[in-house]
């Protein structure tokens, strides 16, 4: 897949801004606050519909204006027109001028795999950061899965103001084994689809990171309350647990309460491996899902490295750009072109942004 041409409207810091991109290698290059995390950030918006770095909307639209536009144009076995437009709380997005209804029916279409320093959150963070990273990466390759998350956050929410109506109330079972019915189907839909994703990973991470030039055995560990349990046990485990849920006024148990735990060799990462170890990981683990995309659509996603480059070494720089398969349409983002070998520069399309114009040019 690759992105041929995009176009900014009045998003982030850029009025009005055309780049057209090489096939294979794309350098953003500019001093701090330039705005080449804001033109990768377009990419993402585009292809996800919302930012990795924000969920507030009106934050991305350009200071003292009031809609954002971005539009690309994307190979895949064809060339198509993507375009993304919001305003006034509003977002709307469209495939060649055809306005696209359910936004689950869109975001599998862009593949991008972004590597940016908020993927640390994957190690260092909160369950629920992880699973929102997670379910990010997941609904690019199963246009199914966000359908099912959106259902099963429905009925959950459902059940939980069933459980605050509760409080000194008779349970109405019935109506209770209706909602755990639906809450089950879904939750072992989104399982199956998290574990499948997880296994698939683990079959290669390590691989990966032996590559780049670690020697420590990486996993990931799908934590899940689902695990095991068949549909009957699992309604059981509902009915059984509805006085400590009513208490709480909230359900205690699901697939909202996954966590995905990056594991070397055995042991959480989080007290176990060092800065350098965690980002070199979670490297292996963005290259990892090249692989799962390609295997997926036939194809390669677009790869966006994100300021990877400012805490490692030359050395280890080399590792990964020799890594990546030359067919992937890459982007990268850097303030300091010395980090990158030249040869790699020679065959790159470099953008320097300077805050005033962007120059495009091939290095020489
Ligand atoms: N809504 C907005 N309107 C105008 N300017 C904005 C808006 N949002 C962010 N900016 C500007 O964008 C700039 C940040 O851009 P960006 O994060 O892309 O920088 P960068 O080139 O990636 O820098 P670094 O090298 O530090 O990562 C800031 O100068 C900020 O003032
Ligand atoms: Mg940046």
């Amino acid at each position: 897949m690759e992105i041929t041409s995009l176009k900014l409207f009045s998003f982030r810091n850029f009025d009005n801004l055309e780049l057209f991109f090489s096939k294979y290698k794309n350098i953003i290059i500019g001093n701090n606050g330039v705005g080449k995390t804001n033109i990768v950030e377009a990419i993402f918006v585009l292809a996800l519909t919302k930012s990795f770095r924000t969920n507030d909307d009106d934050i991305l639209i350009k200071d003292g204006n009031n809609l954002y536009k971005i539009e690309a144009n994307i190979k895949s076995n064809f060339i198509n027109n993507y375009k993304i437009v919001y305003q006034d709380g509003n977002k709307v997005v469209k495939i060649n001028n055809n306005k696209i209804n359910k936004f689950s029916d869109y975001i599998s279409n862009i593949n991008i795999v972004l590597f940016s320093i908020n993927d640390l959150k994957l190690i260092k963070d909160t369950p629920n950061t992880r699973r929102k990273l997670i379910n990010l990466e997941i609904s690019q390759l199963n246009n199914n899965y966000i359908k099912y998350l959106n259902y099963y956050n429905k009925i959950l929410k459902q059940r939980n103001s069933y459980l605050k109506t509760l409080y000194k109330k008779q349970v109405n079972l019935d109506y209770l084994n209706v909602i755990d019915n639906q809450l089950i189907d879904y939750g072992l839909k989104i399982k199956d689809l998290r574990l499948d994703f997880v296994n698939k990973i683990n079959l290669i991470i390590s691989d990966i990171y032996l590559k780049l030039g670690g020697n420590n055995k990486l996993n990931i560990y799908y934590k899940t309350d689902y695990d095991m349990y068949t549909k009957e046990q699992l309604l059981d485990i509902y009915v059984n647990n509805i006085n400590k849920d009513i208490s709480f006024g909230s359900t205690q148990f699901g697939i909202h309460k996954d966590d995905f735990i990056f594991n070397m060799n055995d042991k959480d990462f989080k007290n176990y491996g060092s800065e350098g170890q965690q980002k070199n990981s979670i490297i292996a683990f963005k290259l990892a899902e090249l692989e799962i995309f390609k295997d997926k659509t036939g194809e390669y996603p677009i790869l966006i490295l994100d300021d990877l480059f400012s805490e490692l070494d030359i050395k280890k720089i080399e590792k990964i750009l020799n890594y990546i398969n030359k067919d992937v349409q890459t982007f990268i983002t850097t303030t300091d072109l010395k980090k990158i070998k030249k040869s790699y520069l020679k065959s790159s399309k470099i953008f320097e942004l300077n805050g005033v114009e962007v120059k495009e040019d091939l290095y020489e």
